[in-house]
């Protein structure tokens, strides 16, 4: 099945909407603002993770695949949710975080009182305190194992010390998650997202990593293709909706995974293009994006997926990157548009994470006790202690923390955002007086009402969901710009990434065609401040 002209919008139900007042958004509230998603046009919910969890990592940490946190709701919710958007043509995608559990879990659990069965089911290293199997990193800082004094055991966490990765080579491992896929399936669930899924399958041999924090060793690792023709096989999922997150992946990794003859996942989501502005390839390292680079990763991973039959999941946010308004563009509802004309035209199926729709930014926090999120708070030490002041460190999270993307939805300009009538467990930007839904969704030249075009015109025209792709204007570091081709029919998009006039190397009157849309009245022969345009030859 093909997705070429779907759209899928990603919730994260912690902040979309408190339906109950407890400060902490809820199923119900998502159930709330179905009218909303069904107005903007799209085909199906993401939701990340509400199952059980002692949320240190905010529900990606998870306790009970088949269970509902009490703090977002119940299985009747959950259940209503998937009934009352299915009505309305939705379907819902379930975020599986399949590469680790949570240390709550019950197999970790048991895996403690060691139950040789359930020590299989994680990676558990024979040891001494004194001697780390590895000297690989966590992903959110620190080191990638931790001992257990009564196991004299030490096991491995690419992630959060609560997050102990799950054993992939173990049969029985794949047997329980096969599993946990039919449940859902069962329930009426349309899809699913992967969370970083290429990490799954580790090496044979633990050694360490002279050159880097280890994921040279683990990153699309040696079986994760057959473990993923298995799981999507076995569980029953081939056919649905199903899109891997990849961390750190290549090109030719990613063509396996999504190209329709492997029966691995429908579409993928890499990163490369939101490191262009990681100084020295450094998260926590500031500079400018470099759009020269940006254009050329989209060129190299558009292109190449689609040369080789791959398919890409487009995006610029989601709930651990900052907002791409504020990161890209100078915060205003005409950078906002051209940022999702830029993704929105691309080969591949288009992700909008909420609030992207309304032109939402980051959320200008001034001190560390406003964040929440477990990176951002052990990176502020981390940085602490490598010498950076304050002040310093205060900057870099304004920019980086993934509490940008995690801010309350901004519903109204009534007091918290119209998210919650109690002060909500994170506090939005200042912006939302004049940035929020109902200001914009019976404005005709709002950002939501721009997003609302954008995928009708997906849906409308043949060429934006299915037509070849190529880069044009590849000398030109200021704009993105490419040609979408279909029998004969040629589409142009055109995208300057500066806040100043930028003239092209074929003026608009000599390209000619009809405007589909665009965020500037009428057509000059350059592209102004953050104009975006697409024609239609
Ligand atoms: C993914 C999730 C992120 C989470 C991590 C560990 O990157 O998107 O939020 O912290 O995996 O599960």
């Amino acid at each position: 099945m093909n997705f070429s002209d779907k759209v899928v919008y990603q919730i994260y139900p912690k902040s979309f909407r408190d339906s109950n007042g407890d400060g902490v958004g809820d199923i119900r509230g998502i159930i709330d603002k179905l009218d909303y998603l069904e107005k903007l046009g799209v085909d199906y919910i993401w939701s990340t993770p509400f199952f059980v969890s002692p949320m240190n990592d905010n529900g990606y940490d998870v306790a009970d695949y088949r269970a509902i946190d009490p703090g977002f709701g119940t299985m009747a919710d959950v259940e209503e949710l998937i009934a009352k958007a299915d009505a309305k043509g939705i379907g819902l995608m379930f975020d599986m975080v399949f590469n680790h559990t949570s240390t709550q879990h019950e197999w970790f659990q048991r895996a403690l009182k060691g139950e040789q069965k359930y020590l299989d089911y994680y990676i558990f290293k024979d040891g001494t305190p004194d001697k780390i199997p590895t000297n690989w990193e966590s992903k959110f800082g620190g080191p990638a194992w931790e001992y257990v004094p009564h196991l004299k055991k030490w096991y491995l966490h690419l992630f959060d010390v609560t997050q102990a990765d799950l054993n992939w080579e173990n049969p029985a491992v794949r047997a329980e998650l096969k599993e946990i896929l039919k449940f859902w399936r069962s329930k009426g669930v349309k899809g699913f997202r992967f969370d970083v899924v290429n990490l799954i399958s580790k090496p044979e041999q633990f050694i360490d990593d002279d050159r880097g924090d280890g994921r040279r060793f683990y990153t699309d690792g040696r079986h994760v293709h057959e473990f993923l023709k298995e799981l999507v096989a076995e569980g029953g999922i081939d056919g649905m909706i199903t899109v891997g997150e990849m961390s750190s992946t290549s090109l030719d990794n990613c063509i396996r995974y999504s190209n329709p003859n492997e029966h691995e996942l429908s579409m993928v989501f890499s990163f490369h293009h939101l490191k262009v502005d990681y100084k020295g390839g450094q998260k926590w390292e500031l500079m400018p994006p470099d759009i020269g680079a940006l254009k050329k990763l989209f060129a190299t991973w558009q292109e190449g997926m689609s040369d080789a039959g791959g398919w890409n999941a487009v995006f610029w946010c989601n709930h651990d990157q900052p907002r791409a308004v504020s990161r890209f563009g100078d915060g205003s509802p005409c950078a906002a548009k051209m940022l999702g004309t830029a993704i929105h035209f691309m080969r591949g199926t288009p992700y909008i994470y909420q609030g992207e729709e309304l032109g939402m930014t980051n959320a200008g926090y001034t001190s560390i006790e406003q964040y929440r999120d477990v990176e951002s708070l052990n990176y502020y030490d981390i940085m602490l202690k490598n010498g950076k002041t304050v002040e310093q460190a205060i900057e870099i999270l304004a920019a980086r923390s993934r509490d940008n993307g995690r801010t309350p939805m901004q519903w109204s300009a009534e007091k918290y955002a119209g998210f919650s009538s109690v002060e909500p467990w994170i506090i939005p930007p200042n912006n939302f007086t004049a940035i929020n839904a109902q200001a914009e969704v019976d404005e005709p030249d709002s950002v939501f009402n721009y997003y609302r075009q954008l995928i009708e015109l997906r849906k409308k025209y043949k060429i934006v969901a299915d037509g070849d792709i190529k880069f044009v204007e590849p000398d030109n570091a200021d704009v993105i710009a490419y040609e979408r081709s279909l029998d004969g029919q040629k589409l142009i998009v055109l995208c300057n990434f500066r806040p100043h006039d930028v003239r092209l190397e074929r003026s608009i009157k000599e390209l000619g065609g009809q405007k589909l849309i665009g965020n500037y009245d009428g057509l000059e022969e350059y592209l102004r401040p953050y104009e975006a345009v697409a024609l239609l030859l």
